[in-house]
């Protein structure tokens, strides 16, 4: 099958915007229709990425019959009705991360794309980066020996007001579901396994959510990831993985690699430079066309169970947060 992939975009927002941008960067993806509460904006947007066809709902582009997949890129708390809707219309969906709110809402959706048998994965770019692909191989090489901790965080200093979606409630705001979802997942990808212990600091934003947190967690083996969040902030954002033979260091903004220092024992630094085109997210769009020319309705790299189980793990975290999303 030579054909190109249709894509439609569920939400005319900042990250479809560079989702559509990278699309074109892609090999095998071609966006075709974009879907927004708002028609006119949906034009906009449209007539800025090639002229592909333009809705004022999301059911539309959902039903569109032309397009293969749906990126939904709605904020979170939406997640979970906009992915319901694309699987009813018997489609493909890659679903911005997090996935959903909780890991109640994920395992709806899981059930819904495996009764339908569509694909459906979250949109964890990060793992599909070059440099992501290279350090799962050196890790897997044994390069750096048995994993023993990782130190990752994610700030960033968003200059908004409450009414922001990072702070909130009502648009799911919060430092770790929008930005220690990263460094969460980072920590299951590097020990294939959730925490058995998890400890945490927050600081609140005076809308009730989080804006900054340290996170420790502590596995079956002993060994530990210590991760950091912050939305007002800004933060290292690179990722340090500390092994029995060496240590492994993914340079800032470690959610879109493109530099990696190994450092092995007795051995001097290395730097390898992964550097790509446009913002990346073209790495994630050519392996969720690999699956579905596969025929396959999961992704192997960011598998449903591996985010259900980081979904769970992120609900642990927030509970002794007492921090609650409306209609939670
Ligand atoms: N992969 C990444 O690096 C990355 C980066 C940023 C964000 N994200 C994720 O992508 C999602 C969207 O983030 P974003 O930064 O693109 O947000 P955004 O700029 O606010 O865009 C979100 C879009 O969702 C739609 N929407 C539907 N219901 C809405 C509501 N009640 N209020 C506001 N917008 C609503 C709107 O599109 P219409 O008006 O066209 O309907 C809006 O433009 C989030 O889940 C976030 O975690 C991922």
């Amino acid at each position: 099958m030579t054909e190109k992939i249709k894509w439609g975009i569920m939400g005319c927002g900042s990250i479809a915007n560079q989702y559509a941008n990278d699309l074109v960067l892609s090999k095998h993806g071609q966006l075709v229709a974009v879907g927004s509460r708002s028609k006119a904006k949906a034009q906009t947007f449209a007539a800025q990425n090639g002229g592909v066809r333009a809705y004022g709902s999301y059911e539309e582009v959902a039903a569109d019959p032309d397009v293969n997949i749906v990126y939904v890129a709605t904020p979170h708390p939406f997640h979970m009705e906009n992915t319901l809707l694309v699987i009813a219309h018997g489609k493909h969906v890659l679903c911005e991360k997090p996935i959903a709110l909780n890991a109640k809402q994920t395992r709806r959706m899981i059930a819904a794309a495996q009764k339908k048998g569509v694909f459906l994965m979250e949109g964890m770019w990060t793992r599909f980066f070059p440099a992501m692909v290279q350090l799962r191989k050196r890790l897997a090489a044994g390069h750096i020996g048995k994993v023993i901790a990782v130190e990752a965080d994610l700030g960033i200093h968003f200059k908004a007001g409450p009414e922001h979606r990072i702070f909130n409630p009502h648009l799911g705001g919060g430092a770790l579901l929008d930005l220690g979802i990263y460094p969460v997942s980072l920590a299951s990808m590097i020990f294939g396994a959730q925490p058995e212990k998890i400890t945490s600091t927050v600081h609140k934003y005076k809308t009730g959510v989080d804006d900054h947190a340290v996170i420790v967690f502590t596995y079956t083996d002993g060994a530990s990831a210590a991760v950091g969040t912050s939305s007002i902030v800004r933060m290292k954002n690179e990722a340090r993985i500390y092994g029995t033979e060496g240590t492994i260091i993914v340079h800032e903004m470690f959610l879109h690699p493109n530099q990696l220092t190994l450092k092995m024992e007795g051995k001097p630094p290395r730097t390898f430079d992964f550097s790509y085109p446009g913002q990346g997210m073209q790495f994630e769009a050519d392996h969720v066309h690999q699956c579905l020319r596969k025929g396959k309705s999961d992704s192997d790299i960011m598998p449903l169970t591996e985010t259900l189980a980081i979904m769970q793990t992120m609900d642990k975290i927030r509970k002794p947060w007492k921090l609650k999303y409306p209609g939670e």
